[in-house]
């Protein structure tokens, strides 16, 4: 029994840096800045606030989480991409895994600019989404992994405060269809399962103008 336990702990120590992914990035901005000046600046921006609201806003982003997405984004040993996004593969493929870590680091170092929520009574039902859950649709509370003012905690869970309403949606959708599902334990995919267009429609409105 006591052996049990003991050998229980030991693989608990073993495996959980790997499971959570608890690395931390480090590039050089400098180096991350000229690539995104040269190829990702017109989609994303210069200092990865984006122009457009279907592309998503990097700025302020935990690196550890850019950089697992252009690796998600990337085909490995032949096979499809965690994460299928015509446009992104084609982006993300020239990057070496030195280039994916500067950029993430430039991005990290930019300030997120605040953008404003245009519809208070999609607000008001994604501030409850948001803060509270659906208990009765059994959607958890999304502060409780991202945070109640929507930066996210680093290194598992995104920031996804004063990010573009159409982008979140997208997103959200991509997961309910199951299209997008590279997130580490279905996380996401389960949140969203049960989610309405129109609850779909209200936090992402709400995750526009949280700050
Ligand atoms: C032609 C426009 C375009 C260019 C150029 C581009 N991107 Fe993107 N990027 C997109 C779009 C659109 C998405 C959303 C993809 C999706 O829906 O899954 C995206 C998504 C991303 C994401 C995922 C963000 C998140 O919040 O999950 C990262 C990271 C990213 N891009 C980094 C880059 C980097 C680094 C470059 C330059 C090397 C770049 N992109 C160039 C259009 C572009
Ligand atoms: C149990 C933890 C958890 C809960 C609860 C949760 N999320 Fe997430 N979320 C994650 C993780 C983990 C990721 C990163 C997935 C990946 O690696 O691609 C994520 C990613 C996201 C993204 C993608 C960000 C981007 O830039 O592409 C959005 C948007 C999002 N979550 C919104 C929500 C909303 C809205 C809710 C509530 C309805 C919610 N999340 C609840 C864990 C959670």
């Amino acid at each position: 029994m006591k052996f049990r336990l003991l050998l229980a702990l030991v693989a608990c120590v073993l495996i959980t840096p790997h499971s959570f992914a608890q690395y931390v990035i480090k590039g050089d901005a400098a180096k991350g800045q000229e690539i995104v000046s040269k190829v990702c600046s017109a989609c994303h921006g210069p200092d990865g606030n984006s122009p457009l609201s279907a592309n998503p806003s990097l700025a302020a982003q935990h690196p550890e989480y850019t950089y697992k997405q252009l690796n998600n984004f990337q085909s490995k040993n032949g096979k499809p991409p965690e994460r299928s996004n015509a446009i992104m593969a084609g982006q993300a493929a020239g990057l070496s895994d030195e280039d994916m870590k500067n950029v993430a680091t430039y991005f990290a170092a930019q300030k997120r600019r605040p953008l404003t929520a245009h519809d208070p009574e999609l607000v008001k039902r994604g501030q409850l989404i948001y803060r509270a859950g659906l208990a009765e649709k059994g959607v958890p509370a999304c502060a409780s992994c991202h945070g109640p003012n929507g930066s996210g905690l680093p290194s598992q869970f995104p920031r996804v405060g004063a990010q573009h309403a159409e982008y979140t949606a997208s997103q959200l959708k991509a997961w309910r269809s199951g299209e997008r599902k590279n997130d580490m334990n279905r996380m996401m995919q389960s949140v969203a399962a049960n989610l309405t267009d129109k609850d779909i429609a209200a936090v992402s409105e709400y995750l526009a103008g949280l700050r």
